[in-house]
């Protein structure tokens, strides 16, 4: 029903979807009479967040509290780390949708026992707040009451606010309520950047099950997509299927500055459907959650799966321990962690060095491949991530195209070393020569003053000789 994703559905039967998704106003059976704390929409989970009650309930069931270790900060200071929100409203045109709206009273019961078990309070929009149960407009409410919510964290100390928030339609059960959602939210050591985790199914983006960090960026992504049919008539939306918001949400996730920050999970974990692209089910036993997005013969079906979990939980409650969604869960953020490192390293690669550039520049089939790789890594981890072999191969690619760049430029660089020695070899020969020829004139220059000195000392003592001479003649005289 809200939001839910089906192509190919007749106009017949999207007539029936819109109508059975305004259920009426049965009766709602509050499992907790809301405290003066929380507006009558909200039901706090048992395990409250005021700290006073965590004493006493640390002191009644310790071993209560230590299982729900992840979902508060700490115990004695912040509220619930994880909230969660969805919307089950009436109009009186659908007043004979008594039983389709009996059936998401019982859906949404099964959020509130999950929340129950796992301490997270619960947000149910009860009113049309916008369309008056115009089908197109009112689904934005979806929107605005994620906005509310979060604003209303927001106003919080910080050590008090939620961190995430997470969506669902109401036409949604929680199959093993085992799981927490606490399991999916991004590792703190390195993706604090990701505010918002989603799944595509065989069309796009489903918005029935989603997950929101509190933050300015969701008060923002929220405000561009309920603002986007008022300021951007030109962006189509709700064709063919009448799933505004969803669209809405899609094309502003798809934005420079939002798709960056979104993270699309394997659809399985979280969100699988009655009836696969194949009409076949997707759900198996242990699964989360079954969607019944576009199904035919809904509520029968609903009815059936509410019926096991209501009578028969064990089928379905498989213990965390028995399932492999934790190490894929780790699995994933690792293939994510080392996608994006390539990613990194490929940008650094191309824009920071020189050497690099006159490599590509004289082999350009080497850029080419680190710039196609790039581009088709970067597009699975921003739009499929959840394709993880895809992912998988791609990255392997980038990090084989940046090896055969980085040999480029490993060989480029040996290359000059090469051209610099021998230059500085044949700088120094030169040098040699000169030096020598220097030695041989100085050494000429040395024979030719020698010479030259020879020859005037000759003279000099031809000259003298002379004088001698003259001076004995004189001598000889005096005598
Ligand atoms: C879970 O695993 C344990 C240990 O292997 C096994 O004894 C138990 O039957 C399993 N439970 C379910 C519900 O599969
Ligand atoms: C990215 O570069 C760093 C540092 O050079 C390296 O250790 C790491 O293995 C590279 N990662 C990938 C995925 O290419």
């Amino acid at each position: 029903m809200l939001g839910a994703g089906m192509l190919g559905t007749s106009p017949k039967h999207l007539a029936a979807l819109m109508f059975c998704a305004i259920p009426i106003f049965f009766f709602f059976f509050f499992f907790h009479t809301p405290t003066s704390w929380d507006s009558s929409s909200t039901i706090p989970p048992s395990k409250p967040s005021n700290p006073w009650s965590s004493i006493a309930l640390a002191i009644e069931d310790t071993k209560d509290l230590a299982d729900q270790r992840d979902i508060f900060d700490s115990t004695l200071e912040g509220g619930a780390r994880i909230r969660q929100a969805c919307m089950l409203f009436s109009s009186e045109d659908t007043a004979h949708q008594m039983g389709a709206n009996a059936v998401y009273e019982r859906s949404v019961r099964t959020h509130l026992k999950h929340a129950e078990k796992w301490g997270y309070p619960s947000h149910i929009l009860r009113e049309d707040i916008i369309g008056h149960g115009k089908w197109e407009v009112l689904v934005f409410g979806k929107l605005l009451y994620l906005q509310s919510i979060i604003i209303a964290e927001l106003t919080k100390p910080i050590g008090k606010r939620a961190e995430w928030i997470v969506w669902f339609d109401a036409d949604t059960i929680i199959l093993n309520e085992n799981i927490p959602w606490s399991i999916f939210l991004p590792p703190r050591e390195d993706f604090n950047d990701i505010h918002f985790l989603g799944n595509k199914d065989w069309h796009s983006f489903n918005c029935g099950l989603f997950m929101m960090r509190i933050n300015e960026w969701s008060v923002n992504f929220l405000i561009q997509a309920t603002a986007l049919p008022l300021l951007r008539p030109d962006v189509p939306l709700g064709v063919p299927i009448p799933n505004m918001e969803q669209d809405a949400m899609r094309w502003v996730l798809d934005q420079e500055g939002y798709k960056e920050h979104a993270v699309y999970q394997p659809r399985l974990w979280y969100n699988t459907f009655a009836q696969g692209p194949d009409k076949e089910p997707e759900t198996k036993m242990g699964d989360m959650l079954i969607h019944f997005p576009g199904v035919e013969h809904k509520y029968p079906l609903m009815g059936h799966w509410l019926d096991i979990v209501e009578n028969e939980p064990e089928k379905v409650n498989i213990p965390l321990a028995n399932l492999t969604l934790h190490s894929n869960i780790k699995g994933f953020w690792a293939n994510l962690r080392t996608a994006k490192q390539a990613l990194h390293n490929a940008t650094e690669y191309t824009t920071a060095d020189v050497i690099v550039q006159q490599v590509f520049n004289k082999h350009p089939e080497l850029g080419d491949e680190l710039k196609e790789t790039s581009k088709r890594l970067e597009r699975l981890v921003y739009e499929e991530p959840f394709q993880q072999k895809e992912l998988k191969e791609a990255t392997l690619l980038v990090d084989a195209a940046l090896s055969r760049a980085s040999n480029a430029r490993a060989e480029a660089e040996r290359h000059e070393a090469q051209q610099k020695e021998q230059a500085k070899v044949k700088e120094e020969k030169k040098k040699e020569e000169k030096e020598e020829e220097k030695k041989q004139q100085e050494e000429k220059e040395k024979k030719e003053q020698q010479a030259k000195q020879t020859k005037q000392a000759k003279e000099q003592q031809q000259k003298a000789g002379q004088g001698d001479k003259q001076a004995e003649d004189q001598q000889q005289g005096y005598h």
